[in-house]
């Protein structure tokens, strides 16, 4: 069948099917307190999904760098090599110690659109901020304090800052964020993994969380993005730099503005489809479920061509 969209309804599928069988790996190896192990299960098997898919895949955000990575490294081509060219931003397992420990909201997550629309985001750190759809443009900014971005949302809503929720990742290093968010009386909603989850919560009011703020993966960054240009959204990033080796990781993956603020419209520049299966239960999707020989899975997937939003439940008999 030919399809004049950019992003054939075969190639979602076939995410959908990557992030599947990623989740249903990890998810044998939910509470065996072992990160790594649940990790590489998820790779192996995202990996011999994406190789099933007829397409010219490229991997521009994944495991890490090929000397690091054996499997999904960056720039490791996918899929038959038949048909069209893609770039894939995956996550295998966006979660790992969530699912070591066998707590909620264990992903299997990946994004894919033509070839070029995905920033090729280094393995470092990024500053984060990003709301909902339905908002003014430029209503929160990385480079305004944390107040004053609760202040200028709690405006736009037409509501207190105390009815602000804050979704932040649970680290030392956000400490000033949360004393500044709760001084101005936000509800700050730690998280103690999981930040991909975090900003796609802001798109759901039934959450309660109306920004996410806070310094998380740059790969993560990306795949966040990519959510929210399917179902709306704000997104402002800016990479941040531990040492000289993660600039050398920037320069080589093709980043010359070191302190750039990139917006979503750079971060993700085209079409895009955007799965992520559940490995634990979570606020977005269930996770795995397994009863006898059936196993039932949870996907969300967004795909900004279609314009649709789908939850996914898939049962794969014996
Ligand atoms: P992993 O599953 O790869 O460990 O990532 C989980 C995560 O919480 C991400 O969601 C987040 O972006 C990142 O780790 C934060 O990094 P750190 O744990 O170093 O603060």
């Amino acid at each position: 069948m030919s399809s004049s969209r950019a992003l054939p309804f075969e190639i979602s599928a076939g995410a959908v099917a990557a992030v599947e069988a990623a989740a249903i790996a990890s998810a044998r190896m939910a509470g065996r307190g072992d990160e790594k192990a649940a990790d590489q299960v998820a790779v192996d098997a995202m990996r011999t999904a994406l190789n099933r898919i007829a397409m010219q895949g490229r991997i521009v955000i994944g495991e890490g760098e090929r000397d690091e990575a054996p499997m999904l490294f960056i720039g490791e081509e996918v899929g038959t090599g038949t048909g069209a060219a893609f770039d894939i931003a995956l996550d295998p397992l966006e979660g790992t110690t969530l699912t070591a420990k066998a707590m909620a909201n264990a992903l299997c997550v990946l994004a894919i659109a033509p070839r070029g629309g995905l920033l090729h985001a280094p393995d470092t750190y990024m500053d984060k901020i990003a709301v909902g759809p339905g908002l003014p443009a430029g209503i929160v900014d990385l480079d305004a304090s944390p107040s004053e971005n609760v202040k200028a949302l709690a405006k736009a809503k037409g509501v207190e800052p105390g009815q602000i929720g804050v979704c932040v990742l649970d680290r030392p290093r956000h400490a000033a964020i949360i004393e500044d968010l709760r001084a101005v009386g936000a509800r700050v909603h730690l998280i103690s993994d999981g930040d991909v989850a975090g900003v796609i919560y802001t798109t759901d009011p039934s959450t309660g969380i109306d920004l996410y703020l806070g310094q998380g993966g740059a790969p993560e960054g990306v795949l966040a993005a990519a959510a929210l240009r399917c179902v709306g959204g704000q997104f402002q990033g800016r990479l941040v730099f531990r040492n000289d080796d993660e600039k050398a990781r920037a320069a080589r993956a093709g980043i010359t503005d070191l302190g750039r603020k990139y917006d979503l419209a750079e971060l993700v520049s085209t079409d895009v489809v955007f799965a992520a299966a559940g490995v634990t239960n979570g606020a977005l999707v269930r996770g795995v479920q397994v009863s006898g020989a059936t196993t039932i899975t949870e996907t969300l997937v967004l795909d900004s061509e279609a314009r649709t939003a789908r939850v996914i439940r898939t049962t794969h008999l014996a």
